[in-house]
């Protein structure tokens, strides 16, 4: 008898060790805000308004505070600044415009491979909302950001977090 209840223990343990794999991630806010964005260098307010400029509405005037709380949420996976490294997710500086699944280096699910578009605003927006439902088969394990107004200002925030590079002149 005792092999077998060691096989059921094994296989209880087994389904809820690979059970919480599985889960959504999800980051402390305070902790994870707390230094990345801060201590890298940032943009001046002049290239700031220039990147936002290249947007188009809503996202040219969104709160960019705001889209810095709510990079928190990605910062746990995700860094954003030039040549920073890959973490669970690959780094996202340059994302915009850029076809995704095609950062060099980074192991992209087959769905995101074979997306073929190219990152803007409103790909952007649809993936953050709900990243497994937009590409089923995605291993980006977050939850979703339910809130419109924390999209449209956390994608604000992205853009001119991940297409300014210190010391380099601001592209278009
Ligand atoms: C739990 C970790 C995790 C969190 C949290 C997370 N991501 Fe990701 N992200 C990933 C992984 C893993 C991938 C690669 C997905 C794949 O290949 O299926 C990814 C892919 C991406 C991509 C596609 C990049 C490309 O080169 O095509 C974007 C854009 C992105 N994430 C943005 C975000 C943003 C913005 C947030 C915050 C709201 C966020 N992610 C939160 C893990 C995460």
């Amino acid at each position: 008898m005792r092999p077998v209840l060691l096989i059921a223990l094994a296989t209880v343990v087994l389904v809820f060790g690979c059970g919480k794999t599985e889960e959504p991630v999800i980051p402390q806010a305070a902790d994870s805000l707390a230094t990345p964005a801060a201590a890298a260098p940032q943009p001046s307010e002049e290239e700031t308004a220039k990147l936002l400029a290249t947007l188009p509405a809503p996202y040219d005037t969104a709160d960019l505070e705001n889209g810095q709380t709510q990079s928190a949420f990605c910062r746990a996976c995700h860094t954003l600044t030039a040549d920073g490294p890959d973490l669970t997710g690959p780094n996202l500086h340059g994302v915009f415009g850029r076809v995704a699944g095609t950062k060099p280096g980074y192991a992209y699910s087959d769905v995101v491979k074979m997306a073929g578009f190219t990152w803007d605003p409103a790909h952007l927006d649809q993936w953050l909302a709900n990243p497994t439902t937009y590409m089923p088969g995605t291993k980006m394990t977050f939850i979703g950001m339910k809130g419109e107004k924390d999209r449209t200002d956390l994608i604000a925030y992205l853009k001119v977090q991940t297409s300014f590079t210190p010391g380099a002149p601001t592209a278009p």
